[in-house]
């Protein structure tokens, strides 16, 4: 019943935009930051994601990011990045906007991805501004802990990816907040919706009189705002919906 009703709101959106987080990936087996096995109840966030921990000792960061951009680089879209494509392509979604830096989205034939918290596939030495790909950076790790510029020799080489304490890339978040507030159907799938700016959107469009559909694992604090909230499996649910929808 609350497929069938986010898929009525979905199919007469002009402006949909949808917001995604960690929980779209967890069925290409990249583990979330929250809930059930999130890495954020293995590590503490400040000290494997934050610039100032960074600084002070990259391979702090490098010896988590690991095991997590090994998985990361050899994931494949699953079922619930490709409904989002189909959406995108049937004109129901003007926009991904994404908290992920994993790279499917595009992978799935999504075209207008928002990348509010960077791209995980690049690397970027803070000294001399060279940039490597991060499968290049990642397959030295056994043997370059922390891994080192091959311009430069510096050791802060950082993917280009957001990390706390940093602001986030003003040209996708102000495109994000524009796409919001135009939004008729704001679409969040698989976010705890705590880390802000992004869980602005969904405020944001709901101020300009947006309808909000949450498909998520879990209760998330939005969840009474919405007009509809699914929970369960993006990778389930959000085929279940495009299939209602149609072409
Ligand atoms: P979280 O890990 O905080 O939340 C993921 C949500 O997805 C949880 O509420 C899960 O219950 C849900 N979930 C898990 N599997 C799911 C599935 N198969 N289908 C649907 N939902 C599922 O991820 P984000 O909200 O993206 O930032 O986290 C936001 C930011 O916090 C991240 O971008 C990262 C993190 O710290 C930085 O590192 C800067």
């Amino acid at each position: 019943m609350t497929v069938a009703r986010a898929a009525e709101l979905i199919r007469n959106a002009r402006r949909g935009l949808a917001l995604t987080g960690a929980g779209v990936s967890a069925e290409s087996g990249i583990p979330t930051f929250r809930g059930e096995g999130g890495l954020w109840t293995q590590y503490d966030p400040v000290k494997v994601a934050s610039i100032e921990y960074f600084m002070a000792d990259p391979s702090a960061y490098w010896k988590v990011s690991k095991d997590r951009g090994r998985v990361a680089l050899a994931a494949s879209p699953n079922p619930g990045h490709r409904a989002l494509a189909a959406l995108e392509a049937s004109g129901r979604l003007v926009a991904v906007a994404t908290q992920n830096t994993d790279g499917l989205h595009q992978d799935s034939g999504s075209h207008n991805v928002i990348e509010l918290h960077g791209s995980g596939r690049t690397v970027m030495c803070l000294d001399c501004g060279n940039r490597e790909a991060r499968s290049e950076v990642q397959a030295r790790l056994d043997v370059e802990m922390p891994p080192r510029c091959t311009l430069c020799g510096g050791i802060f080489l950082k993917p280009t990816v957001v990390l706390f304490g940093v602001p986030l890339p003003q040209p996708a978040i102000q495109q994000a907040f524009a796409l919001a507030r135009e939004a008729d159907v704001m679409l969040v799938v698989g976010s705890s919706l705590v880390v802000y700016p992004a869980a602005d959107l969904p405020l944001i469009a709901l101020r300009s009189g947006a309808q909000l559909i949450v498909v998520n694992a879990e209760p998330t604090p939005f969840d009474e705002l919405a007009t509809v909230v699914v929970q369960g499996k993006s990778g389930e649910v959000l085929p279940e919906i495009a299939a209602l929808i149609g072409g």
